[in-house]
């Protein structure tokens, strides 16, 4: 079960959100960032030629995050950047002088951090993301979750150096929650969505993201390798707006790119559509991550104009994709593999393959983008 839509608005964008927010891709603040405090290692980018054949193209590479700076997920490169970015910024005004990141992991720069406090709402990897970035500069965080969200998972946060807090039965009421405790409180909210008046936090988080681009494009560039066709997983559409837009910037107009959301949660599909941010309604998928209803703003933005096309797909496929990922021994979620899985299903839909024109000589890229749980 699949739908698919081309993009009528590439290398437009939309009329409505027509201002470029995200703007060009540049990792080299992230990496200087993870040099001082992580690694600023490339994640592996894997050649599958069984699973290649297996799906009927002639290449097939899997950009693996799910090492990435061993926090499970690629969603380690942003919002500690993003934290990271903040913290200078202020110690910059305190000192009335610049400061590198070298700087802010001396014992005295983190203490003076200690007074910043840093929340977001988190049902999986940004939290973990934000909470280990704030731990890496002396700062505080909370990270909002909703009673769905099972303790463990507060467990491991607490062990990141957050604090939790319970708010709200679903994702929505602890956003809700975040937001008005930020602004009461004066904490920052490290958001990885984005709407009107809040983009410079999602930007930078979405710089953050930069990084896999650059590395998955330089490491094909090595090869001779320029994909013809790239499939990216969305929920807000963060990932996939910063890959395409870093892919977009080392081979130009060249890959097919291809947005894959769940049907039980298509908010890029359906404000495409509208022309504009709107909500959308369904289920929860098993494709959790994903799961959401509102896309980011600057997201949208930036797709409208880089993404060739969108196809949604449902559960059973990205849960037997997810499957097979792990028996070629990538283990990962069905979030995780669901560019592999919009792959899969735009191979067996004769309108998708013919307006991509994919098959047998297709060279593709697709992340996958955590481990599993
Ligand atoms: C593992 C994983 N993949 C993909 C995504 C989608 O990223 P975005 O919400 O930026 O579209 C997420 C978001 O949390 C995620 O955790």
């Amino acid at each position: 079960m699949s739908e698919f839509l081309l993009n009528a608005h590439r290398g437009e964008g939309l009329a409505e959100l027509s201002e470029d927010w995200l703007g060009s891709i540049d990792p080299a603040g992230t990496l200087a960032f993870l040099r001082i405090f992580a690694s600023d290692a490339s994640s592996p980018l894997r050649s599958e030629p069984d699973l290649a054949a297996e799906m009927g193209v002639a290449g097939l590479w899997l950009k693996d995050e799910t090492g990435r700076l061993d926090l499970g997920s690629f969603k380690a490169l942003g919002g500690a950047y993003a934290v990271a970015v903040h913290v200078k910024a202020a110690q910059e005004q305190r000192l009335g002088r610049p400061v590198d990141f070298a700087e802010l992991a001396t014992e005295e720069m983190k203490a003076h951090a200690g007074d910043l406090i840093f929340a977001c709402a988190s049902a999986g990897n940004h939290g973990i993301s934000v909470a280990t970035g704030a731990r890496w500069l002396g700062a505080r965080s909370v990270i909002y979750l909703a009673q769905s969200v099972p303790e463990d998972f507060a467990e491991r946060l607490r062990g990141c150096g957050a604090d939790v807090a319970r708010v709200g039965a679903v994702y929505e009421e602890a956003m809700a929650g975040a937001e008005r405790d930020c602004r009461e409180k004066g904490w920052v909210l490290i958001s990885d969505s984005s709407w009107p008046d809040y983009v410079e936090v999602p930007r930078t988080i979405m710089q953050g993201y930069g990084v896999m681009p650059t590395e998955a494009a330089g490491a094909l560039d090595d090869q001779g390798i320029c994909p013809s066709h790239v499939f990216l997983q969305a929920g807000v559409g963060g990932m996939a707006a910063s890959v395409a837009r870093g892919l977009r910037q080392a081979w130009g107009a060249a890959p097919k790119i291809t947005v894959v959301e769940p049907y039980a949660a298509p908010c890029l599909v359906e404000s495409l559509r509208a022309g504009r941010v709107i909500q959308v309604s369904g289920p929860v998928p098993t494709q959790g991550r994903l799961d959401c209803k509102e896309p980011s703003m600057v997201a949208l933005a930036a797709l409208a104009r880089d993404a060739d096309a969108f196809i949604l797909v449902g559960d059973r496929q990205a849960g037997a994709t997810a499957e097979r990922l792990g028996r070629a021994g990538l283990p990962t979620t069905p979030s995780g593999g669901a560019g592999v899985a919009g792959l899969q299903a735009a191979m067996s839909d004769p309108a998708a393959r013919e307006a991509l024109g994919l098959g047998a000589d297709s060279t593709v890229l697709c992340f996958v983008s955590e481990g599993p749980e």
